[in-house]
């Protein structure tokens, strides 16, 4: 396996951190564990293991996070021989002195056969404040060549994550993910701005899906999610139209089920529903954890369907690694709509 060296080289110290120490503190999962797997699904194809690592895990300030990470990242792109200028010009936008927010950076890898991955990097629209996080976001939109990308954005509580493709893409995308508190199915239907997108019918059927209202056949009222808030994610791929040409939403399945049995189960609809085998899903989860799924909720984190324009839709599941802890299930008793 020479993807597991390459997940040791990128995790750097934190990779030989016993696990008996607590962790440190980290908003990438909710036991802090500086990795989560995910699964991207296509009809008629094996699904992609990614993976995403948080470099500077455990480097002490968020300011030594992102510097640590910014050297993973080039060491990558050196290791593999794909460029950094993106990344370059947006380095003060996202690296301030004295950051601030959830994260400094993450990267993600697209495990693919061969050896050489496809690298993603997580920035944090909020590290010179959450007060200009919007304005870090139009202006690194704008410092790429997307000038109307912001424009296009829909509304929503705040920007999340920055997010740029590098290496061998064929077509490398600039996302913003937007949180949406409190968001309904009917709102969510509204959040594509991908031309031509996603029809609204088939985006409520997966948030009704995902977030457990249409359980047991019942036809639940659109209600909107209250804990853990939805996620549109943006992707621009070129700067002619002004216009994303990518639209996903993803949906905190773990705040909305009791145990992660029901998350699969959720998950399988999904899949089946878009013409997708569900069977590697199942394998991956008993290759991350021994446990009953009954017995804990949070190995499924996300569900995401993804939208790329002209293609048919897809789903993401975003997998916990769970090496600190697993978060307990509910009881039969708080079941429902609250
Ligand atoms: N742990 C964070 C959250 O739950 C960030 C995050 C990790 C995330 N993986 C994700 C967000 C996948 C969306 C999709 O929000």
């Amino acid at each position: 396996m020479e993807y597991a060296q390459t997940l040791l080289t990128v995790l750097g110290p934190a990779a030989d951190r016993p696990l008996d120490l607590p962790p440190e503190p980290s908003f990438l999962s909710d036991d802090h564990t500086p990795v989560e797997f995910s699964l991207a699904f296509v009809p008629d194809a094996d699904p992609t293991l990614r993976v995403l690592l948080e470099p500077g895990y455990g480097a002490g300030s968020l300011a030594e996070n992102g510097r640590v990470g910014l050297r993973a990242v080039r060491e990558m792109a050196r290791r593999w021989g794909f460029g950094t200028t993106q990344l370059d010009d947006l380095e003060d936008l996202f690296f301030p002195p004295d950051p601030e927010g959830p994260l400094a950076l993450w990267c993600a890898l697209e495990l693919l056969p061969g050896g050489v991955p496809k690298a993603k990097v997580y920035l944090n629209p909020a590290a010179r404040g959450q007060k200009r996080s919007a304005a870090t976001v139009r202006e690194a939109l704008r410092r790429l060549g997307h000038r109307r990308a912001f424009a296009a954005l829909p509304e929503g509580d705040r920007h999340l994550f920055f997010a740029l493709d590098l290496g061998d893409w064929e077509e490398p995308r600039v996302k913003v993910y937007v949180v949406h508190q409190d968001l309904s199915a009917a709102e969510a239907a509204g959040l594509s701005r991908v031309a031509g997108g996603p029809a609204q019918t088939e985006i409520k059927q997966f948030f009704r899906t995902a977030a457990g209202h249409d359980a047991d056949g019942i036809e639940y009222p659109d209600v909107p999610l209250d804990r853990r808030p939805g996620l549109s994610c943006h992707a621009f791929t070129e700067s002619r139209t002004g216009l994303p040409s990518g639209f996903t939403l993803h949906i905190p399945v773990r705040d909305y089920a009791r145990h992660d049995g029901e998350a699969l189960d959720r998950a399988v609809a999904v899949l089946r529903r878009h013409g997708m085998d569900p069977a590697p899903l199942v394998r991956s989860l008993s290759a991350v954890t021994s446990r009953q799924l009954q017995d804990g909720v949070g190995l499924i984190a996300y569900l995401g369907l993804v939208h790329q324009q002209g293609r048919p839709p897809r789903m993401n599941a975003y997998i916990s690694s769970e090496a600190y802890a697993v978060r307990p299930p509910l009881p039969e008793a708080v079941i429902g709509m609250s």
